[in-house]
């Protein structure tokens, strides 16, 4: 078996290589940090595992695409594809700029695209193979300076959960996954409270289990989902004054 996984150079990619690399999958693993993926391919030959790695960009439609198309060719098509890579960051009204949402929705929700583009032909013709995207819960709330992000993701998720009827003609199935707050080099940049935070381990439990059984749609941890869909039940008002902690004042 082989997967292939965008963004494994540190989090929930890199546990994931490892995981998938124990079971006795080839693991195609592809990140811009060459030292970072050399020394995961390390560890995974020395457990005994096989791994390629392609260093390069996710927004880089061609660099996915041939990464990809040669990592099928060694492996006899592939299993999984698993969509993780992304980028978080605040964007306020006081330094909105094109550029710096342009950049989050480019990596996190094209650079998804692209990796869907250049999986499905190959898994189309073999009628099977998962497609994965690690989404988030951020997709379904707002919050000051979140909205790129959450845009992004919610992007991302109706994407995937639209492709997943499409392509099961094809024997192909898709599963979304949404996490909540899991600790890895992402969350630890965050100077706000995260609720519900869960170790790394944990988390890649989760959703290493959710791939296997093939879960339509994952989320977790189910607390912070029920709080979420609680939240989006409110008045508008009431959800802003919420997010930022004052009322919204009409000039
Ligand atoms: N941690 C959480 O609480 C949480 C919750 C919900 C969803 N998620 C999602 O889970 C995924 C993994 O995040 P993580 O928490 O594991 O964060 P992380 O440790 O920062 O990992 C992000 C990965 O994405 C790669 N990446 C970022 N930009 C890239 C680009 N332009 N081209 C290629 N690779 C790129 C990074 O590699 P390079 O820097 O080497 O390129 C890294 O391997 C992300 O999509 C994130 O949005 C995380």
């Amino acid at each position: 078996m082989s997967v292939f996984i965008t963004g494994a150079s540190s989090g929930f990619g890199r546990e994931l290589a490892k995981r998938y690399a124990v079971d006795g999958h080839v693991v195609g693993v592809l990140a811009r940090r060459a030292d970072e993926l050399k020394t995961l391919c390390d560890e995974i030959t020395a457990s005994g595992g096989e791994s390629r790695s392609y260093v390069g960009d996710v927004t880089d439609v061609d660099f996915v695409k041939q990464s990809i198309l040669s990592f099928e060719e060694d492996c006899n098509g592939i299993d999984i594809m698993i969509a993780n890579a992304g980028m978080a960051d605040s964007v306020f009204a006081r330094d909105y700029s094109t550029e710096k949402v342009a950049q989050i929705i480019n990596v996190n929700l094209m650079g998804v695209v692209g990796a869907i583009a250049a999986v499905l032909p190959g898994m189309i013709s073999r009628c099977r193979g998962q497609v994965v995207g690690i989404s988030s819960l951020a997709g379904f709330i707002t919050s000051p300076g979140s909205g790129p992000y959450g845009a992004s993701k919610a992007a991302m998720t109706l994407l995937l959960d639209s492709l997943r009827p499409d392509a099961a003609q094809y024997g192909i199935f898709v599963t979304t996954i949404c996490p909540g707050f899991v600790k890895t080099p992402m969350t630890d940049r965050n100077a706000f409270s995260m609720p519900f935070l869960m170790p790394l381990e944990r988390g890649v439990d989760r959703i290493y289990m959710a791939i296997k059984k093939k879960k339509r749609f994952y989320v977790f941890p189910k607390r912070l989902y029920a709080i979420i869909c609680l939240f989006r039940l409110l008045p508008r008002a009431w959800q802003d004054r919420l997010s930022t902690g004052r009322p919204y004042i009409k000039r």
